[in-house]
């Protein structure tokens, strides 16, 4: 089980301009300090126009916001309309990037090898990933949730490449677990259901890089009413939330109630 602080991704996809998402980085800011959720890990994945100025904003919060991105190219630089490099992104103190979202996978063609570039694209640049994984309705209606979660999680972290180096700082990485079907659909699976799932994740990053495990995340339709349950569990080390992130009280009362779970499972 990792020890790291419960961690709070949110994750705004194609929402928000520059003024919206400055406004909601102060509303944040202010509603962390006044509940004093300060001991959680929170993260914010605007889209890349508001980073330029989201970025020195974070800077002058009070409390503490880490930055992400929601997707990278692998390349440095080059002709890629329309991409983004790992060395763009860190000028903006950037350090996080969410890799292999489902919706980067699914409606951009995003294969494993890919996400697999992302990672060392990512690592090289010394910042974090935050990797994606999850099945789809069919595969889990055919008992093959956990033989896709395998074969993403196996090519993604390089099984037989030969740069041994990508999982060197994997305890700095997250995995996000985020069942497809339950992506901005309201449903979810149990508590219990992800926390077996997490589980087996854990196992299989354990079996391969030993005990140093990353946070591992649980995605997918989390809102207020559901993140106490998830949080209760002990291997879920936190939430990337969509949709319910994108006002800054609805994701405020996310961390706090989370972290309130957090705590009442921690005074048994
Ligand atoms: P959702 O999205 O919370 O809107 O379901 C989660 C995600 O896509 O990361």
């Amino acid at each position: 089980m990792s020890r790291s602080k419960p961690c709070f991704v949110a994750n705004w996809k194609m929402h928000k301009t520059i003024d919206e998402s400055d406004a909601f980085i102060r509303d944040l800011d202010q509603l962390l300090l006044e509940s004093g959720d300060i001991h959680s890990r929170v993260i914010i994945a605007p889209p890349f126009t508001a980073m330029a100025s989201i970025a020195p904003s974070l800077k002058w919060c009070k409390t503490e916001i880490g930055l992400s991105a929601q997707n990278v190219h692998f390349e440095e630089k080059g002709a890629y309309t329309g991409e983004i490099s790992t060395g763009m992104l860190r000028d903006f103190g950037c350090a996080y990037v969410i890799i292999g979202h489902s919706e980067r996978r699914n409606l951009f063609g995003e294969s494993n090898e890919e996400v697999h570039q992302k990672l060392q694209a990512v690592r090289q640049a010394g910042m974090r990933p935050i990797l994606c994984i999850g099945e789809s309705l069919e595969e889990r209606q055919s008992g093959l949730t956990w033989s896709i979660l395998e074969k993403q999680l196996s090519i993604a972290l390089g099984e037989g490449d030969s740069d041994d180096n990508l999982c060197e700082n994997i305890s700095e990485w997250m995995i996000a677990y985020e069942p497809v079907w339950a992506i901005g659909s309201g449903l979810t699976p149990t508590p219990d259901e992800v926390a077996g799932i997490h589980q087996q994740i854990q196992e299989f990053i354990a079996s391969r890089f030993g005990n140093n495990l990353p946070p591992v995340l649980y995605g997918g339709s989390v809102s207020e009413k559901n993140i106490a349950d998830f949080m209760k569990e002990v291997s879920i080390g936190g939430v990337l939330v969509g949709g319910a992130s994108l006002a800054a009280e609805s994701f405020h009362k996310i961390i706090s109630l989370g972290m309130g779970a957090v705590k009442s499972r921690q005074s048994f």
